[in-house]
């Protein structure tokens, strides 16, 4: 399929783009470079730089490309800068997907793949998260995902569209051989910063709550590696077939991982420590989020090939590793 990657230089999207490539498919990359790097884009991938909400543009795209199938993986995703400039969010993940998903209905495109995310959930009332919960975000960046997924609904019923909304947990880890990895900026995930204060690009770790009821105190989370990630969107390919067809899939390895479980991983991984300070609980963040991905085991054969902190930050510490400065393009 020729599959249009809207935000393929960022760090989901780029991975998804390798196994596309690794399955036969021709991506092809929509990106303007807020928050991609050039130097993520795979070797001979067609690139179009531009903004994901530019009608004509896409438009043009999607047609001298032969585009069968868009993965929208482009948006904010600051969940802390999401709640004081909320309208930065809606513009960008709301607003701009809107257009997008016009140019699409236009052009007669109609099969989606969508970067959604456990925030959906907010505090969810019982764990593992499954996806019969209550979607109630606590914050506009995880309110600007929901609001997509319910265009998204309506567009399956008035145009046929047929969708795939995935909510990944958090999303961690590098390409096996490398190549690619995680370099945000800013960076605020756990893993990258580990990693950062373990080989002395930062002083010390921020370690926010150790009075969660958890066995050590801290955070449970559920990290996922990207490349599963990425598989699991190649694997609904069959299912969009369909005109008007709709899944949601909650994506994780269902093992909830703690906070300090993480650095003791980065600790072994690199064989350094890391400095951590102790400091109170963030607003906002929930105990434990795990996922429940059953269903995607069951209908798409998903099967998490990194299913321990451990394998998945030893592909992060390779990347970082052997690209100390991430792409160097910032
Ligand atoms: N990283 C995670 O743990 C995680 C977890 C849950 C959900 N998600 C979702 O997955 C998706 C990808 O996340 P990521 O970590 O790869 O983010 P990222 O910032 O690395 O990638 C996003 C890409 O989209 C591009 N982009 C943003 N706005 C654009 C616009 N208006 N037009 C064109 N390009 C635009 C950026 O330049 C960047 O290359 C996001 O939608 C995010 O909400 C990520």
């Amino acid at each position: 399929m020729n599959v249009l990657v809207v935000g393929g230089a960022g760090y989901i999207g780029s991975h998804c783009v390798r196994q596309l490539q690794a399955a036969g498919h021709r991506p092809v990359v929509l990106d303007n470079f807020v928050y991609g790097h050039r130097g993520a884009l795979a070797g001979g991938v067609a690139l179009h730089e531009g903004n994901l909400g530019d009608e004509g543009f896409v438009g043009r795209v999607l047609r001298e490309e032969k585009i069968d199938l868009v993965m929208h993986f482009a948006a904010y995703c600051y969940v802390g800068e999401s709640v004081t400039a909320p309208l930065k969010y809606y513009f960008n993940n709301v607003a701009e997907t809107l257009h997008l998903l016009n140019a699409m209905n236009t052009a007669g495109v109609k099969k989606f793949v969508f970067s959604s995310t456990c925030a959906t959930f907010g505090v969810p009332p019982t764990l593992p998260i499954h996806e019969g919960l209550p979607q109630a975000p606590i914050n506009p960046y995880g309110q600007t995902k929901l609001d997509i997924e319910n265009v998204l609904k309506a567009l399956a019923v008035a145009h046929q569209f047929s969708f795939a909304a995935f909510r990944y947990f958090n999303a961690a880890g590098a390409a096996e051989d490398g190549s690619i990895g995680e370099d945000h900026h800013p960076e605020t995930h756990l893993i990258p910063l580990a990693i950062d204060v373990a080989v002395g690009r930062r002083p010390q770790l921020q370690l926010f709550g150790t009075d969660y009821p958890t066995p050590d105190g801290t955070c449970l989370r559920d990290y996922v590696h990207v490349d599963d990630l990425s598989r699991a969107h190649i694997a609904v390919f069959d299912r969009l077939a369909t005109p008007g067809a709709q899944y949601f899939y909650n994506l994780g390895t269902g093992r909830p991982t703690s906070n300090r479980e993480v650095i003791r991983a980065v600790e072994r991984a690199t064989g350094r420590s890391v400095k951590v300070v102790e400091s109170p609980r963030r607003a906002g963040d929930p105990p434990a989020l795990y996922a429940d991905s059953t269903l995607a085991q069951r209908e798409l054969g998903w099967k998490v090939r990194f299913p321990d902190i451990d394998s998945i930050v030893a592909t992060a510490w390779k990347w970082h590793s052997s690209h100390p400065r991430g792409y160097a393009d910032r």
